[in-house]
């Protein structure tokens, strides 16, 4: 498949690269950004010609409804260049329908796909060589918008700002981590905003995350708020469980995000020999076949975190350590799941899109 690219973009090039002065090798997540980032206002009922711009600081309003009200949300993506120096995205339809659903749940505009994924083609095309070739090698892209529009009344703000930033990176995590399953605070609730990806999901977590950092722990696995019984997302990843050779994941719900890596592991798995149930998974499975040994392993899947195994987890104040594999399910999805993205294993799915 090919983006097709739309030729109403602006571009406004910088005077000067930052590409040399960046260590590739030693990137930590997110912290350094390309020269150049996509724009696109919205005003009076209507979108504005994207503009591709030297990559800089926004000036806005200290009363822009962002800043009072959280009406923000945000996509994950990532590039990736083949051994041709070809640039890939992995089923970038998806992060854009996903977007749009998350701004209609804020109550925001839609954002057109010429400017979505034609932009961001450009914008691809303007950065290809911030897309490193090599597996582990890739580029973030992060899509979000902002309500701009000025006022502290309660309601929707009539401005937005549709921006892409890209940061190359590599893992998201650097290894495996220890989580700590919910049992007081909660992600989301049933008619809430758990399934949009709003930047206000992800500050919410951060008060119960430092909780659990200060005892050692680098992530919740959050549980349906209503009992506490069910286990549902990480936050940063959606997550699977391994009883003996089987593997579960919860069914996503107003509650958990529709990830993209989650639903292609879903798919993908049956066609590596290893079974997946999607079905709700308890608190109290997971504690009893840790407790008897069937919990083989569990992992995290997400556009940054990848698949990235989880050395074991607390439970109201026990610890239950999970056993090192050799050929672990979370090893050999990930192999597999990084090919297709990299070019090096055919992509049967069609899930690969040339830039
Ligand atoms: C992603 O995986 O792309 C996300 O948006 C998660 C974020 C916490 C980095």
């Amino acid at each position: 498949m090919e983006l097709t690219t739309s030729s109403n973009i602006k571009v406004v090039t910088a005077k000067e690269s930052k590409i040399n002065s960046v260590d590739f090798e030693n990137l930590t997540f997110g912290n350094v950004f390309t020269d150049h980032m996509l724009v696109c206002d919205y005003h009076d009922g209507a979108w504005d010609q994207p503009v591709i711009m030297p990559y800089e600081s926004f000036t806005m309003d200290p009363s822009s409804r962002v800043f009072h009200y959280g009406q923000a949300i945000f996509e994950g993506m990532k590039a990736y260049k083949d051994d041709n120096d070809d640039v890939w995205l992995f089923r970038p339809d998806q992060n854009f329908e996903r977007f749009n659903k998350s701004a209609v749940r804020l109550a925001m505009p839609e954002v057109p796909e010429e400017v979505f994924l034609g932009g961001l083609h450009k914008l691809l095309e303007v950065e290809k060589d911030w897309v490193k070739k090599g597996k582990g090698n890739t580029l973030y892209i992060r899509p979000f918008m902002i309500a701009t529009g000025q006022g502290v009344i309660a309601s929707p703000s009539n401005e937005y700002r549709f921006c892409v930033i890209l940061s190359p990176a590599k893992a998201y995590y650097s290894g495996e981590v220890k989580v700590v399953i919910a049992d007081h605070y909660s992600r989301a609730a049933n008619g809430g905003i758990g399934a949009a990806k709003a930047a206000g999901n992800y500050s919410g977590q951060f008060y119960p995350t430092k909780l659990a950092n200060e005892k050692g722990f680098q992530q919740v696995i959050w549980t349906d708020d209503a009992t506490h019984t069910k286990l549902e997302e990480a936050g940063t990843m959606n997550v699977f469980f391994r009883i003996n050779d089987t593997l579960y994941t919860a069914p996503t719900s107003e509650r958990i995000l529709d990830g993209v890596t989650r639903k292609s592991i879903v798919e993908l798995a049956p066609t590596l020999g290893i079974n997946v149930e999607v079905r709700p998974v308890l608190v109290s499975e997971i504690v009893e076949a840790a407790k008897n040994g069937t919990l083989k392993e569990i992992f995290g899947a997400g556009t940054a975190a990848v698949v990235n195994p989880i050395a074991g987890f607390s439970y109201q104040d026990t610890y239950y350590e999970l056993p090192k594999l050799e050929n672990s399910f979370a090893a050999i999805i990930k192999e597999k799941l990084t090919n297709i993205q990299h070019k090096l294993d055919t992509d049967t799915f069609g899930w690969t899109v040339k830039v």
